[in-house]
């Protein structure tokens, strides 16, 4: 059979993706584009900023994924793109640059989930077994995703607050550390010896949501009062109670989730799946309940394009097209 291309485009926050993926399984070329320098004198991604960031770099971004991947423009079967969640100034530069393409090659255009994308990243590494279960984080999202069968999600929770990665980004900007915060966290954590015990949002008992507002409040209060005490609370122990917390709550619903639905796999996915703390103890939990555990490289945890291509080809697989009339979509479910 004749190998076919997929083209993928993913802007939807601060990263300005293409990739080409052969036969919806191999990256010939995933470049991705960091706007993270930019932002972080603002402490925090600027929508405005991200858009003109993204128009000026995607022409660039393609040119250099099809180079990469070696292939001539009239090799590209299929132009996938993420469609939302997202900014809508961000995710229109995708949609619009997609749709060009996809016109000027008369190719099928495929929109896609951004949320898929992190779960499916997961294809690029190994065969998905359905039922299974992805826990995804992020710094924009927390989410159990119940898969029952190929591309047929079920939110099972959700957080109700801040993402566990904003409340990373968020603890450590209390901590002094740089935006995005989250490693130097997880850094810090694993060098504590002890550990300042911080509450655990458990919420409902049969709830699969989230809550880390008041968790992230907890370490506030933590500072405040040593200081009030004209002390200096330990960082690396407050780091590792944060830490703990979350993992705690975050792996104990997930492993909960996977014994009622009887799932066959577990998937991690999304930015905070970088953080080793996390990595390490669902890998135990997951040996220890007989539960097979993906976890992608890095590369394809943090945003990028391969994943949304990895998820457009299920869709290539079965004819379903988007038609040229679609949009942006900043609110879009799962
Ligand atoms: O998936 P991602 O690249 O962007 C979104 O789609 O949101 O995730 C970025 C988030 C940031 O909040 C960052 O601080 C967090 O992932 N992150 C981590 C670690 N590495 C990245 N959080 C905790 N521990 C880490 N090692
Ligand atoms: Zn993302």
């Amino acid at each position: 059979e004749r190998p076919y291309h997929l083209l993928a485009i993913e802007t939807s926050c601060d990263e300005t993706s293409v990739a080409v993926l052969r036969n919806g399984r191999d990256i010939l070329s995933n470049i991705i584009s960091s706007q993270i320098e930019t932002h972080r004198r603002f402490g925090g991604v600027v929508p405005e900023i991200a858009s003109r960031k993204h128009v000026e770099s995607i022409t660039v971004i393609l040119e250099e994924a099809v180079r990469t991947a070696g292939i001539g423009l009239d090799q590209v079967d299929a132009v996938a793109v993420t469609q939302g969640p997202g900014l809508v100034g961000a995710l229109l530069v995708g949609v619009v640059a997609a749709k060009s393409l996809s016109m000027a090659l008369d190719v099928p255009l495929i929109g896609t989930h951004h949320i898929a994308g992190h779960i499916y990243a997961n294809r690029l590494i190994g065969e998905i077994v359905y039922p299974a279960l992805a826990l995804v984080v992020s710094g924009g999202h927390t989410e159990i995703v119940l898969l029952e069968s190929e591309g047929v999600f079920r939110i099972l929770g959700r957080t109700r607050d801040d993402a566990v990665g904003e409340a990373y980004d968020k603890v450590a900007r209390a901590l002094n550390f740089p935006y995005p915060g989250g490693p130097y966290v997880d850094k810090l954590a694993h060098e504590a010896d002890d550990e300042i015990e911080l509450p655990r949002a458990w919420l409902e008992p049969d709830s699969y949501d989230f809550s880390f507002s008041g968790l992230k409040s907890a370490v506030l209060a933590e500072i405040n009062r040593a200081r009030m005490k004209g002390e200096s609370p330990s960082f690396a122990s407050l780091a590792k109670g944060f830490q703990e917390s979350v993992i705690d709550v975050v792996t104990g619903k997930a492993m909960r989730a996977a014994r009622e639905f009887g799932v066959r796999q577990m998937l991690l996915c999304g930015g905070v799946a970088a953080n080793r703390g996390l990595r390490e103890r669902l890998t135990r939990l997951c040996e220890e309940s007989g539960v097979p555990l993906l976890i992608p490289p890095l590369s394809l945890c943090t945003d990028n394009a391969a994943m949304i291509g990895a998820a457009a080809d299920l869709k290539w697989r079965r004819g379903e097209f988007t038609s040229l009339e679609l949009k942006a979509e900043p609110v879009f479910s799962l």
